[in-house]
């Protein structure tokens, strides 16, 4: 996978998620930006642990990056604390984020997700997985909902620092997958299609698991995800188009056998010059996020096609699922 210079600036339409996949990458800043940041693991006996890898700080193997529990490092083999298979996002593209997904902003797409999400949190707090620069956390936090948010990206929390201080919505810089924090939360979502970003089936488990276990009894994990667009695939292609437009074109490749799936993204400025992006995904079946859920001891409760509550159908393009912890 090739690093990315751009990403696809959509303009302020809002556009199928389908379309809108494919944000995560690379910065070339990125690894000094993630060892700056202090980092909380689960089931971490010193309390703490930071990315820190064969002494080197961060590293990235194949887009795979790996943390390793500092109080071990000098001893022995290295032992992998956790990893996760996420792209990491630096800091041109943090800075870029709000501008490029100026539709997600638009209030047509984020009031009703608030809406529907503040619906859920009642009188709770609410925990959001891959918080990034803050577009739906803050939002609900102005709505009177306690939000906490878990992320990998120290850049992108940078960028919803400007919006907001830690003591109104804070902010666990780790793997959502693996990072736990105290207390109890009435809602545990996670949006904008990115449990995808989650490589493997086992993280992808492993973060309905993490969202379980953050539940208070009766509470519920959302999750808002594309269905994958396979049927697209004529007989024998791996690639379907996605978007030829002035300025932009795009085009996803697919795995069948391992679920992966890389959106390719070419971008062109005023100047003619024509900037390649690409992300990283594994997709998953609405099924398989069933699966996962019952795996995690999650019940769903509700699938809709969009955070308006249309009904989800065999058309639909995208899912809102609610799932609940048994009371
Ligand atoms: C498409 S953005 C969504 C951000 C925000 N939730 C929103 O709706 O605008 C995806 C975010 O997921 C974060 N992310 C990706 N993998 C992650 C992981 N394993 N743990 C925590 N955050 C992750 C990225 O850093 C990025 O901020």
């Amino acid at each position: 996978m090739q690093p990315v210079e751009a990403l696809p600036v959509r303009g302020a339409q809002p556009i199928p998620l389908r379309a809108r996949r494919g944000v995560g990458d690379f910065d070339s800043d990125h690894d000094r930006d993630l060892t700056s940041h202090p980092r909380r693991g689960q089931g971490d006996s010193s309390g703490s642990w930071r990315a820190d890898v064969l002494g080197t700080g961060v590293i990235r193997t194949s887009a795979r990056l790996v943390f390793e529990n500092p109080s071990t490092a000098q001893r022995g083999p290295a032992r992998l604390w956790a990893m996760t298979t996420s792209e990491v996002w630096g800091r041109q593209q943090a800075e870029r984020y709000d501008a490029n997904q100026a539709g997600m902003y638009a209030p047509e797409v984020l009031n009703p997700t608030v809406d529907f999400l503040a619906d859920l949190a009642g009188t709770g707090a609410a925990l959001e997985f891959a918080i990034g620069t803050g577009r739906v956390g803050v939002a609900l936090t102005g709505r009177g909902v306690p939000v906490t948010g878990i992320e990998l990206s120290g850049p992108m929390v940078a960028q919803l620092r400007q919006k907001v201080g830690e003591a109104e919505l804070p902010v666990i810089i780790g793997d959502m997958a693996t990072t736990t924090i105290d207390g109890e939360f009435a809602l545990v979502y996670l949006v904008f299609n990115t449990i995808s970003n989650l490589r493997t089936q086992a993280e992808q488990v492993e973060c309905f698991r993490n969202a379980a276990r953050h539940l208070s009894p009766g509470g519920r994990f959302v999750i808002e995800l594309w269905v994958p667009p396979i049927r697209r695939l004529a007989p024998g292609q791996q690639i379907v188009a996605m978007d030829v437009s002035d300025g932009h074109a795009s085009f996803d490749t697919y795995d069948l056998v391992t679920q992966q799936c890389i959106s390719h993204h070419y971008d062109r400025d005023a100047e003619g010059t024509i900037r390649y992006g690409s992300g990283g995904f594994r997709y998953v079946w609405p099924s398989e996020c069933d699966l996962m859920a019952m795996v995690a001891g999650l019940e769903l409760e509700s699938r809709y096609a969009d955070w308006r509550r249309s009904p989800f159908t065999s058309e639909s393009d995208s899912h809102v699922s609610v799932w609940r912890k048994p009371a």
